[in-house]
Formats: C-alpha cells, sequence, structure tokens
C-alpha cells in the first residue's frame, strides 16, 4: 500500500467511524507535539543492568535458579516462532497482518514479564497494548501455571485493517481462560476499570508511546497498584515520560535493555 492510499483509507475509515477518527487524531497530534520539543532526553544508559542481576535483586531467595524458569517458556517462544513465520510473508497492513511485526515485545522483556509474574503469583494484572499478544503470552503462561489471576488487556482498533479479532491473535487458545479484553482506548478505559479491580499487582504498559499517554496512564495506574506491586513500561527512551514520573515520587527503577535493540528499554518501578 503506498502513502496516499494508506492516507486515503485511514481518512475515509474515520470519516464511517469518528470516535476512532478522533483517537486517532489524537494520537498523531501527541506524537507531532513530542516531536517538536527539543528536551534532552535521560540517558538510561547509566541505569542499565542485565536480566539476571534485575531478578537476584527482587527474588534473592532464588539466586541462580531462573535458567530452569527458562525452559517453561521454550513451548511459547517455539509457539510464537511459528506465529510469525506464518505472517512473515504477507502484506502490512491488511486484515491478516494489521500491525508491524516490529511491534512485538522483545523476548527478553517477555521472559522478565513470565518470571515476574510466576514469583509475585498476582491476582490481577493490567496491561495496555496488546497487538499480537507476546507480552500477554508470557504473563498469561505464569497465571496459567500458578492456577490464578486475571490479566486484563486494554486495546482498540485505530485502523480499518486493524479488528477486535486481531487483538492478541497470537495467544495459544489454552492460555485465554485467564484472559480479558478490554476494548477502547486506554484513556477511556483504564480509568473506568481500575476503581472496579483494584488494587491490582502488575500495571504494565506498551501501547501509545507518547509523553501525554505515558504520563497519564501511569498517574491513573500508581494509585490503585498494591505497596511491593510493580508498574512496568516498554520504550521509556523515546521521551522523558517515565524518567520524570518515577523522580517525582523519588523512587528508582531497574532499567533492562532489550536485546534486539540495546538502546530501547523496559522500565520497572516497584511501589
Ligand atoms: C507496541 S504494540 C504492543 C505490543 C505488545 N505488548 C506485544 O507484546 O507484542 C502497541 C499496541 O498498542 C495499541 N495502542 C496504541 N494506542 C493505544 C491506546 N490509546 N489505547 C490502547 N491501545 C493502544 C496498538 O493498537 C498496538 O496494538
Amino acid at each position: 500500500m503506498n502513502n496516499l492510499s494508506f492516507l486515503l483509507s485511514v481518512l475515509k475509515y474515520s470519516i464511517t467511524h469518528p470516535g476512532v477518527g478522533r483517537e486517532l487524531l489524537k494520537s498523531k497530534y501527541q506524537t507531532w507535539d513530542d516531536s517538536r520539543k527539543k528536551y534532552s532526553i535521560f540517558d538510561y544508559n547509566s541505569k542499565k543492568m542485565e536480566l539476571d542481576e534485575i531478578l537476584e535483586r527482587l527474588f534473592p531467595e532464588l539466586k541462580g535458579s531462573f535458567s530452569d524458569l527458562e525452559k517453561n517458556t521454550i513451548n511459547l517462544q517455539n509457539h510464537t516462532r511459528i506465529f510469525f513465520d506464518k505472517i512473515k510473508d504477507i502484506d502490512y497492513p491488511s486484515h491478516t497482518k494489521p500491525y508491524p511485526i516490529e511491534y512485538t515485545l522483545d523476548n527478553t522483556s517477555g521472559f522478565f514479564l513470565y518470571v515476574l509474574c510466576k514469583l509475585l503469583k498476582p491476582d490481577t494484572v493490567v496491561e495496555t497494548g496488546v497487538a499480537y499478544g507476546s507480552s500477554s503470552m508470557y504473563i498469561l503462561q505464569a497465571l496459567s501455571e500458578n492456577n490464578k489471576g486475571t490479566l486484563y488487556s486494554i486495546d482498540f482498533a485505530f485502523s480499518p485493517w486493524q479488528s477486535e479479532k486481531m487483538i492478541g491473535a497470537a495467544i495459544p487458545d489454552d492460555l485465554r481462560k485467564n484472559w480479558k479484553l478490554i476494548f477502547g482506548p486506554s484513556s477511556q478505559e483504564l480509568p473506568k476499570l481500575l476503581p472496579t479491580i483494584s488494587p491490582i499487582d502488575v500495571f504494565f504498559h506498551d501501547s501509545l508511546h507518547t509523553f501525554k499517554n505515558m504520563t497519564s496512564e501511569f498517574e491513573t495506574a500508581w494509585p490503585h497498584i498494591k505497596k511491593g506491586g510493580f508498574l512496568i513500561s516498554d520504550d521509556i527512551s523515546g521521551n522523558n515520560a517515565f524518567y520524570k514520573f518515577y523522580s517525582k515520587l523519588n523512587l528508582d527503577p531497574f532499567v533492562l535493555p532489550q536485546k534486539s535493540s540495546p538502546n530501547s528499554f523496559l522500565g520497572i518501578l516497584q511501589k
């Protein structure tokens, strides 16, 4: 699809779906607003830590036994590889490939989410931004092994080629029993959802990575997170939302670099 037909199809869809059009305009404006601000972005390289080190700090009693847990995710990694192999040659954007494959969460971050949920044994996890469902799968695998807990995931169809059906399309059927998909933009759904399920153990942000949206999700979620619970954000290095958020609270996060792109980081904040 060339740029012009891409733009025209989005425009046509926005006219027939005015709610979606409004959301699209909001996200485009926020992205543009971020790009025109010339502030310097905090350099997370000064804070980054290896995955093993972060896990050992959080769960010192389990020192050294994380490789055993990694074995539990091998089936999930194979399942993910097969899913993405099947769609790799399909044209993007299309109904069967509504997101670029690069949207997908890095395996290291996925493994972190799995171990965290496996060991924390959460009752309630909330995430924003699902796409094909990689982060959801890692969390759901832990909930399934724990035999308890619910993952609430928020995402929406923001363009003509996206649909509710394709949100989390890669999540295996046997992991869906602990999953509830909330269909709508996070700015509308998160403030409605949280008071009905509060307190939560883990909040994970991976939706629209603009300063305004990240700040608003962090501020909305934080009061509902249990003491000792976690706020986690993917892609913290695009703007200063995560840095400003934890600095204001006088907290110190863990920062995990992604294997696939070492200048992109997962931010982990414990309450
Ligand atoms: C980076 S992808 C998520 C990747 C996913 N967590 C994974 O592990 O593969 C971003 C997702 O956020 C969703 N999204 C973007 N803006 C959103 C918003 N305002 N509210 C909810 N979801 C949003 C997109 O539809 C897309 O599915």
